[in-house]
């Protein structure tokens, strides 16, 4: 049965928190260029990936965009906040992750897009200092100032449609308060101003489902994942994901993990070490910051080994994560992963992993991917939580009736099988 989903007609606004960020312009940069046809979508599922369709002998591989109603890049208008008023020229000259050229040849385009200012507290991010903020009584007030921020960004540049994506800077580590628990808690925490419980993401992400915008996470921090926002979800028929976007070290390791355990190899420890000199790395410098990362992170190993059904293999695990603040390196991001395995009867043996990646370069696609996805998801009807969309986060969101999915390829699985249904094409369970 196909499922019914409304046309990708107008425009569709792009408003991202974080606009200045290094993986906010480098999204932005790119998108602009491929639709000029200055450069390839490298690493975008919607724009270069083919799905099967049907059985295997009847060799249908059509391109994902030409078979599923996807935005057309050239309906995309972007916009978004930051705590600094650079537009994003400026903004992704300053990021340094891609070289002049390739911001030239879109510059006028990336000059005329300006951060509206942002909504922001420093004790949630300490080691930034924003400029460019909204002045806020409460937190009730500073989602209202956000709604009206989408509302008007909607009517200036005529959207039919509006996606708001957090590729913000990590707030610090906050676990799940019973202010989170019910809408109800949470809009009373959020009128009396309860600035401990509710960081200025929960309001950026309060305001998009208000609004009826699908609400993307791309970092780790609590913000959408709660039942208060699940309900919120529910109530006004909008989609939410996330969390913290997968782009390296968790993407190798969603990879690897699952052939030890298919190979039933048995693991003694892994440690992940990097080095990271961007502005990331400086916030994540911050010990409450990394916590956050860090939770997100570590969260992945034991989900996939399941250690209560492999004791022997996977009972005692030494799983260590470190990020270390280098600023030479930039945005070239150095992952090292050493894992110490275990082979028949025992036996000791080790693999490393160096990985010498470009975070922002790794992040940028999957920002297009999800905008684009959140987009159809919206005009498909489908609300709440988006778990066919595991495979881009490092922590799937999930109700408690669910465990999350991390292994990269059952995620593409059951992104492709949803795509699939959406268009009305039978599911392939890989037994033709
Ligand atoms: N690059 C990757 O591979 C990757 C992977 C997973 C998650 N992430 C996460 O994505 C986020 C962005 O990464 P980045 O490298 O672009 O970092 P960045 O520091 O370059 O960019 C973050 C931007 O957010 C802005 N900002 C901070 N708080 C804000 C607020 N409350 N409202 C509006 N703007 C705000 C900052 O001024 C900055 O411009 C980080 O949280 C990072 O942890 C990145």
């Amino acid at each position: 049965m196909k499922q019914e989903i409304q046309p990708a007609k107008g425009r569709l606004g792009i408003l991202l928190v974080g606009l200045g960020g290094a993986v906010s312009s480098t999204a932005v940069v790119g998108t602009l260029a491929v639709r000029k046809g200055l450069a390839k979508p490298i690493g975008s599922i919607t724009q270069l990936a083919t799905i099967r369709l049907g059985k295997r002998n009847e060799n249908r591989f059509p391109k994902i965009k030409d078979v599923v109603p996807l935005a057309d890049l050239n309906d995309l208008v972007f916009g978004g906040w930051d705590i600094f008023e650079d537009d994003v020229y400026a903004a992704a000259q300053h990021a340094e992750v891609l070289v002049q050229k390739d911001l030239d040849g879109v510059k006028e385009e990336l000059q005329a897009i300006k951060p509206m200012k942002a909504a922001f507290d420093q004790n949630w991010v300490k080691r930034l200092h924003g400029t460019h903020v909204k002045q806020a009584a409460t937190r009730w007030e500073m989602a209202e100032q956000i709604r009206q921020d989408i509302r008007d960004f909607k009517a200036a540049n005529n959207c039919d449609r509006v996606v708001v994506i957090w590729a913000a800077s990590t707030e610090i580590y906050i676990p799940l308060c019973d202010e989170h628990q019910s809408l109800a808690a949470f809009e009373k925490a959020m009128k009396e101003n309860n600035t401990e419980k509710i960081a200025p993401s929960m309001c950026y992400a309060y305001a998009a489902i208000a609004e009826g915008a699908p609400y993307i996470m791309g970092a780790p921090n609590l913000c959408v994942d709660m039942p208060a926002m699940w309900e919120f979800a529910a109530q006004k028929n909008v989609p939410i994901c996330g969390k913290d976007f997968k782009t390296g070290q968790t993407m190798l390791k969603t990879v690897l993990a699952p052939m030890l355990k298919t190979r039933m190899l048995g693991l003694d420890g892994w440690f992940s070490t990097n080095i990271l000199g961007n502005r990331d790395g400086e916030v994540l410098d911050d010990p409450d910051s990394f916590k956050t990362k860090e939770v997100s992170k570590l969260s992945v190993i034991d989900t996939i080994l399941q250690p209560e059904l492999y004791p022997e293999l996977y009972g005692s695990i030494y799983h260590k994560v470190r990020i270390n603040y280098y600023p030479p390196r930039k945005d070239n991001k150095e992952g090292w992963d050493n894992i110490d395995l275990v082979g028949w009867m025992g036996y000791p043996m080790q693999l490393k992993v160096d990985f010498l990646c470009r975070d922002s370069i790794l992040a940028a696609p999957l920002v297009l991917d999800l905008v684009l996805f959140a987009d159809l998801a919206q005009r498909a009807n489908m609300s709440g939580i988006q778990s066919w969309l595991s495979f881009y986060f490092k922590s799937p969101m999930h109700d408690f009736d669910h465990i999350p999915e991390h292994d990269l390829f059952i995620q593409y699985t059951k992104l492709k099988n949803t795509l699939r249904k959406m268009i009305g094409e039978e599911t392939i369970d890989y037994l033709d």
